[in-house]
């Protein structure tokens, strides 16, 4: 019994600590707003919130004087009277029920100086300067032609995926935590690039073939006008890479006697770009089927005659029999 008594007890006392400490209740100034009449009145001083309903008529200094507190923030008529009087403070701590939820609806400021430049022809970089707001800038929003595309934490933002040689404009607005949205920025107009391959690489010119020998054959060609980007040339046989050059001449040596070839280039840069293809040139390799065929009617006759020599012997009395 006695066992059982000390648990219960230490239970008793154990019991409020182990109880989850409850949050304290938040009001927003609307929900204080309703307690607006003596028989119900509470009040937000300090943002904190009090329902002094049953205070009004202890109040040493008159009902009257509290009654204005009902429903609104009482903090600069408190304050005003009682900042420093230690009996007022203690006396108001005894109605306290929670605090004031202050709820932020001012906007972050209009973004501004917004630039963009526009770098590849698949991306524009957009920067401008910081908004400021009464609590703090989450991030902005970005739009193109008028939809958000993006977000971003910081003042600036990278958009990429867009067509080259396009027109797209852009705004930036500033949001805060509590969802408040500036208006949009002024709008800037700006312009991808055009893809680098058509304004910078030629078309290869002068290609020709000539044959070395069965197993080889010699390509050359010239290079094409405002070469200065062209970091190489791709061959291609029958519209197949065969391999690569970085010089104007190429010897493809995986070629078949007795074969008919379609050569053309083409030129290609270091962000592998390529130009047109080149005047297209075909050649055949010789013919060794000539030579083959000879000594594979000489190796034919002798072993038919090897054949018949054999057989001869071995047929005679059979081809007899039939
Ligand atoms: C809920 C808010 C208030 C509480 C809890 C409160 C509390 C008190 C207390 C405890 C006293 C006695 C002070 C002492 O003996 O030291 C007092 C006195 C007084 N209060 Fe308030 N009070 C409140 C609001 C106001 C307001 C808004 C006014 C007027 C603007 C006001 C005017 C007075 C006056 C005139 C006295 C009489 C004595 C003095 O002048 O200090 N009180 N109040």
């Amino acid at each position: 019994m006695k066992k059982l008594s000390s648990l219960l007890l230490g239970l008793v006392f154990l019991l409020p600590f182990a109880t989850p400490a409850l949050a304290a209740n938040t009001y927003t100034s609307q929900q204080v707003g309703v307690h607006n009449v003596a028989a119900d009145c509470w009040t937000i001083v300090n943002n904190k919130v009090y329902n002094v309903t049953s205070y009004l008529t202890l109040h040493p200094g008159g009902q009257v004087a509290i009654n204005s507190l009902c429903g609104i923030d009482g903090s600069s008529l408190f304050n005003g009277k009682h900042a420093s009087n230690v009996n007022a403070n203690n006396a108001l701590a005894n109605y306290y029920v929670g605090d004031l939820l202050i709820i932020d609806t001012t906007t972050p400021s209009v973004p501004t100086n917004l630039s963009a430049a526009a770098i590849y022809p698949n991306q524009i970089n957009l920067t401008w300067t910081k908004s400021s707001d009464n609590v703090g800038v989450t991030g902005y929003k970005v739009y193109i032609n008028n939809s958000q595309v993006g977000t971003s934490t910081i003042n600036s933002y990278i958009s990429t995926g867009l067509a080259s040689s396009t027109s797209y404009i852009f705004n930036v607005s500033a949001f805060d935590a509590n969802g408040n949205v500036s208006a949009t920025s002024s709008s800037v107009t700006a312009t991808t690039t055009a893809v680098s391959s058509a304004i910078t690489l030629n078309t290869p010119t002068g290609l020709r073939a000539d044959l070395k020998d069965h197993k080889k054959i010699k390509l050359t060609w010239d290079a094409p006008i405002n070469h200065a980007s062209v970091k190489g040339y791709r061959v291609l046989r029958d519209g197949i890479v065969v391999g690569t050059s970085r010089n104007r001449n190429f010897m493809d040596s995986s070629i078949v006697a007795g074969t008919t070839y379609s050569y053309t280039v083409v030129a290609f840069n270091a962000a592998g770009s390529t130009s047109p293809a080149s005047n297209s040139v075909s050649i055949t390799t010789k013919d060794k089927k000539i030579h083959a065929d000879k000594r594979n009617n000489e190796n034919e006759n002798k072993n038919d005659k090897e054949h018949d020599n054999k057989m001869g012997k071995g047929n005679s009395g059979h081809n007899d029999k039939d």
